[in-house]
This record gives structure tokens, sequence and C-alpha cells, in this order.
């Protein structure tokens, strides 16, 4: 288990190459393996959550190979061209790997069995299970709807009508997978529009969907046709650079070709809205994607009422926004965030512990935290094997006013390899114990 200290720095500058997206890395292996012929994947996240995914299809007998860093060619043998893999399928940390995988596999003719680590064995799969349950699936679960997932093979899906009750791209991710082995129509509808990605890679695949904000739908009995991906650059991982780059006097980083499908960027909106100074440049189109190179200046932040309706578009950048309203000037308020509460870690609770360890005021509530802007001190944080507190957490110690001792930063490599040399690289003075 890897500690890190993060001391406090000068400016940050300098051009930051910020590895692939992980959400679509994830879709691109697992679109590419099910459909007919070979995809060719560049920008993929070599990422510990990413190479789960690509496991899992390797031993359900999909060649898939590497033929350098961030490239993956993959062999698709369509829809049925799975077999029983032999042992259980390890989706590690991974939730997107998880339930976008119990989808699939509920489709298949064999039995299967998905499990995690420590972390994931512990999120709730009740929300894809219902779901997958009425079109048909056989799961079953531990205690409480907890991993492991037994998924038994062979059974008839039939397409259906879900109103989901939580605004989740990977329970929508699901359900339309499992459409894709369904009698009739599957239609999702969703209490807030979430990431897209599953349905843009369905069209580029060739598979007819109708989709809106809010809701898609599909039809069984069609196929998945190989096609290239691109895969931006991830804006959640950028995200902890835009906010150290904002809190740092003297700073400016350019982070080239970052998605930024509206799905992703309530960070954004939030971060200018507290005064950041982010610019976008060279809008473009990448595989069918938003991309753009966002260039951060220092700026003083004040703090904020976080807008309801930003808080989907922004669900992963949470333990970011904490440091930065933490940093600001005076009170920012954050509410309707419930599911920051089973992600990887409890966020809420990891971040406003963190934090208040670190000298600043917290008030943690059921579906939020209230911060109250003020000056970092020294302080020994625990992480909680949360990878995206973990960075969050070392981005306070570069405006600290003593280093900050981080405990648990292992997990970092699922999302964000090399994280440590690109911060030391652009200003950080980060180090991880051996
Ligand atoms: C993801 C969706 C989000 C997000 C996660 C990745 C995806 O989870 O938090 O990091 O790739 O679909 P939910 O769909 O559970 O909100």
């Amino acid at each position: 288990m890897s500690d890190w200290t993060s001391s406090p720095a000068g400016p940050l500058s300098g051009e930051l190459r910020i590895p692939g997206d992980k959400s679509i890395s994830h879709r691109a292996i697992m679109f590419a393996s099910l459909a007919e012929g070979t995809s060719h994947v560049s920008g993929f996240l070599e990422g510990e959550d990413t190479r789960a995914t690509a496991r899992a299809f390797a031993q359900m007998g999909v060649r898939i190979e590497a033929p350098q860093p961030s490239e993956r060619i993959v062999h698709g043998g369509g829809l049925l061209g799975l077999r029983a893999p032999e042992a259980p399928i390890d989706c590690g940390n991974a939730g997107t790997g998880m339930r976008l995988l119990a989808g699939v596999l509920a489709g298949q003719a064999f039995d299967s069995t998905l499990i995690g680590d420590e972390s994931l064995s512990r999120r709730p799969m009740r929300r894809v299970i219902e779901p997958l349950t009425q079109m048909g699936a056989r799961i079953d679960t531990e205690q409480g709807g907890l991993p492991p997932l037994r998924i038994t093979g062979e059974s008839a899906l039939r397409g259906i009508d879900y109103e989901s009750p939580v605004a989740s791209a990977q329970v929508k991710s699901a359900i339309l997978l499992a459409g894709l082995y369904s009698d009739g129509e599957t239609r999702v509808r969703e209490p807030h529009p979430t990431r897209d990605y599953t349905e843009s890679m369905l069209r580029a695949f060739g598979w007819p969907i109708e989709c809106g904000p809010g809701w898609a739908k599909l039809r069984g009995g069609h196929r998945l046709r190989a096609t290239d991906i691109e895969v931006p650059a991830d804006f959640s991982s950028a995200a902890f650079f835009m906010v150290a780059a904002t809190l740092l006097p003297g700073s400016k980083i350019i982070l080239p070709g970052i998605g930024i499908n509206p799905r992703r960027t309530g960070l954004l909106h939030a971060l200018r809205a507290m005064g950041a100074d982010v610019n976008g440049m060279n809008s473009r189109n990448v595989g069918g994607e938003p991309v753009a190179d966002l260039i951060v200046r220092h700026a003083p932040l004040h703090g904020i009422d976080v807008p309801l309706e930003l808080v989907p578009d922004m669900i992963d950048e949470f333990p970011i926004l904490f440091i930065a309203a933490a940093a600001a000037h005076g009170t920012t308020r954050i509410r309707g965030a419930a599911e920051l509460r089973v992600k990887e870690s409890d966020r809420i609770a990891v971040m406003a512990k963190g934090l208040r360890e670190l000298g600043i005021r917290v008030e943690e509530t059921s579906d939020g935290a209230i911060i109250e802007g003020g000056r970092f001190g020294a302080a020994e944080v625990d992480s909680a094997g949360d990878h995206r507190c973990a960075m969050s957490f070392a981005v306070a110690g570069l405006v600290a006013s003593q280093p900050v001792r981080i405990r648990d930063c292992t997990n970092v490599a699922t999302s964000f390899p090399g994280f440590v040399e690109l911060a030391n690289g652009s200003g950080f003075r980060l180090q991880a114990d051996a």
C-alpha cells in the first residue's frame, strides 16, 4: 500500500498529457469485443479498471492485442462470440466494469460470476439486478445485493420500459447492453440525463438506437460492426490539474485534447461560477466526441451554492471540488449528491474527515456538505483507498502550510497511471513511499 507526501510548491506550468477517458475505454473494449471484425482502439486508458475489462473479454475468448501502450486491436467475434470463462471474472475496483458486464453476461448462453476488490464488493448492485431481472435475467448476489454476482446463462431476455430511480449511466448502459440480447424494445428513462457514451458507441458500431437527453431505446436482433475508436483525454483526470493550477498563484497550464461532453463538464461551470479562469481552445470532434484544449490560469475562488442541476454532470469531480471549496473565500454548499456515498468510498465522509484534519470547517449532510473556505494546515489524511480522494488531497498539499501525508494511494493506478510523474513534471512536490 503506497502513501504519499504532497508538499507546498510553486506555480504549475506546461502542457500536460492526460490519459484516456475511463468510461469510453471500458465501452470501447466491450463493444469491440461484441462486434464482428477487428476494431482498433487508440488513446486507451492503461488503468487497472479498464485493463480488468480487457482481461474479462480475453478470458471469454476475445483476442485483444496491445501493439503499444494505449492501443488495442480487438478481434471481435460478434454478439454471440464469447465463450464461458473458466474462472470468476475479476472486475477489480471498477463499478463500470461490473455493472456493464452484468448486462452483457445476462444475455449469454453460459453461466458466469463477477467478483471485485474490497471496495467494489461493498457497492450496491441491486440497481442493475432489478431491471435485468425484469428482463428475464437470473442473477444471485450476496446478502444486500452485493457482489459477487452469479449470473445464470440461457435466460430468454425480453425488452422492458424502465424508469430508473437513479441518474446513473451505469444502470442505463447495463439495461441497453442486455437489450441487445432481448426480444422486442428496451427503453430506459432517467431522472436526469447522464453520460451518453453507450448510446454514441452503439451508433458508431452500427446498432440502430433512438435517444435524447434522459431517455434511450433500442431493439434486439441487430449486429455490431467493428470500427475504430479514438479515446479523448479524461476530463475527470484533468480536473485535478484544473483545480491545482487555479489555486496556485502564477500558474498557467494547457491540457490538450480533453473530452468535453456536456454530461461530464459540470465542474467547469461550477469552477467558473467560483471565479476560475479556464478557457477552451481548438474545439473539435474526435471520434464523435467534443474535445478541446483547456487553458487554466490561477484565479482566486469564492464559495457558491452548487446548482442542483450540475450534480450529475460532475458526479466524479466532487472530491476535487471539496478541495477547491475549502481553498475558496466564503462558504460552498453542496446538496443532491447522495450518490457520492456509494462510489469507490463514501466520498462525502472521506473528504469531510480529511478536510477537518487539514483544519477546515465542514458540516457533513446526508446528501452533501457545507464547506467554509480556510487555510490547509499540516495533517495526515486517509484516502480510504479511493483514487479520486487521494489525488484531491495531493492538490491540497500544494497549497498547505506544511506537507500533507496521504495514506492508501495505490488505487490511483485504477484511473490515472503516471499521476505522480505528471504532477511532479508540472510543479507538484509529490513523493510516493517505496
Ligand atoms: C460511469 C458512470 C458514473 C461515474 C463512473 C463512470 C460510467 O457512475 O460515477 O465513474 O462510465 O458509466 P453512475 O452511473 O453510477 O453514476
